[in-house]
């Protein structure tokens, strides 16, 4: 009796500690939470979370609370004696019907609410963004501003953004946890999600994930969404629009004339590449978030596979990569690179400003010389399933299952990332 007694005492104290255990682990800021809301909309559905949430708990525990208390005093006392039966009881079951119809129009109607306001046109001069989802990487259009990017958007505080959702093939789902609920993007039909970030958030970078499994590596369809100060935005969309370009610095006077050694195919054959376009002191100056300024958690991790061999001491020349681009590498055969006439293919991402971009492959890997490398080296093997083809000399392809013959050389990939990279 005495150790019961003790337990009894003991026990809120031990709710409490459970409770503050439970508490601690909402109280950090976790990078990729819904629950900590940065927009009106993302605001919208806590709230309703929160409130579903809070009396859902006070039904719970009167339900199960008055369950227990049945099962308990309304017990069988013994094999002989039959309990009371409420079969048939007219008011009972009134009042079971009733209180469970109150508790869902308590919970429809601000619900149904919040579906009508935010299922609503957005406001007129809303930043319109065009979003289309591929197997797996996805596309961003600024049809307002008229340029294309791929995987990273940048959005002003403060002003609303008005996404228009549509798939390239399967269906896909949009979703940035910290800004704003998800949404489908579905074959023939356009959807729209639309929200305002928090005019005094952080210039920062939010993880956005696809949220419908879309096939082999619908785990790897990641974005990145930049808020920005409204002034940063209109550097950044200046910069967006300029044609993509090397600045000279990163374009070395190197021997392009003749092609590099080891290169299969001569460079004459491809028609000639256009002029670069070189960089006016404004395009160099526009704002791209610097990458000291890119938070930890935005920034891929994921592991080079071993099977893919780079010599990394390889120096690449930007020019000669521009000229395989359009020439050897066929790359422009998908690719576009605004203000090269010669690149513009429409199948993979737009590249006119990748060497300003956080990561490659849709988020999965950080973009730098080792990653790239990899990827045009054999990029099905880095991503499973993806279009991109393999393109390394003798590189083994996962998916027709045959040994490139043909292909670049370590040293034409080293020019096509020295190439890229520039392009900032
Ligand atoms: Cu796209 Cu899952």
């Amino acid at each position: 009796m005495i150790g019961s007694h003790r337990l009894r005492r003991l026990a809120p104290f031990g709710v409490a500690a459970v409770l503050a255990l439970a508490l601690a682990a909402c109280a950090k800021s976790y990078p990729d939470s819904t629950f900590t809301p940065h927009s009106d909309l993302g605001r919208a559905i806590d709230f309703l979370w929160n409130r579903l949430m809070f009396f859902g708990t006070i039904v719970f525990v009167l339900v199960e609370g008055a369950l227990i208390f049945c099962v308990i005093r309304f017990r069988r006392r013994s094999e002989d004696i039959m309990p009371p039966q409420t079969h048939g009881n007219v008011v009972l079951e009134i009042t079971w019907t009733l209180i469970p119809a109150a508790i869902l129009a308590f919970i429809a109607v601000p619900t149904v609410r919040t579906v009508f306001e935010t299922q609503a046109p957005a406001p007129a001069n809303s930043l319109v963004i065009e979003v289309y989802g591929h197997q797996w990487w996805w596309e961003f259009r600024y049809p307002q501003y008229k340029f294309t990017t791929a995987n990273e958007i940048y959005i002003p505080k403060g002003r609303t953004v008005d996404l228009v959702l549509r798939t390239d093939d399967v269906i896909h789902s949009f979703w940035v946890p910290q800004l704003a609920g998800k949404r489908d993007a579905v074959a023939n039909h356009t959807n729209h999600i639309w929200f305002t970030p928090d005019s005094n958030m952080a210039t920062t970078v939010w993880n956005g994930f696809c949220t419908e499994y879309c096939g082999d590596s619908h785990g790897e369809m990641h974005f990145r969404v930049v808020t920005v100060d409204p002034a940063q935005f209109t550097s950044w969309v200046e910069h967006q629009q300029a044609p993509g370009f090397y600045s000279p610095e990163a374009a070395p006077a190197a021997p392009t004339t003749t092609p590099a050694a080891g290169s299969a195919t001569p460079a004459p054959t491809a028609p000639p590449p256009p002029a670069a376009p070189t960089a006016t002191p404004a395009q160099l100056a526009s704002f791209v978030l610097p990458r000291a300024d890119v938070p930890d958690y935005a920034i891929p991790h994921t592991p080079l596979p071993d099977e893919i061999k780079f010599d990394d001491a390889l120096k690449g020349d930007p020019a000669a990569g521009e000229k395989l681009f359009v020439g050897a590498g066929t790359c422009n055969a998908c690719h576009t690179v605004a203000g090269n006439p010669l690149a513009v293919g429409m199948i993979g991402p737009n590249l006119t400003h990748v060497g300003s971009r956080i990561a490659i492959a849709a988020g999965m890997y950080v973009n730098d010389k080792q990653h790239l490398s990899r990827w045009i080296k054999n990029a099905r093997i880095m991503k499973s399933g993806v279009l991109m083809p393999t393109l390394g000399k003798g590189q083994y392809d996962p998916q027709t299952k045959a040994t490139m013959p043909a292909g670049l050389s370590d040293q034409q990939i080293a020019d096509l990332v020295a190439y890229l990279q520039a392009l900032k």
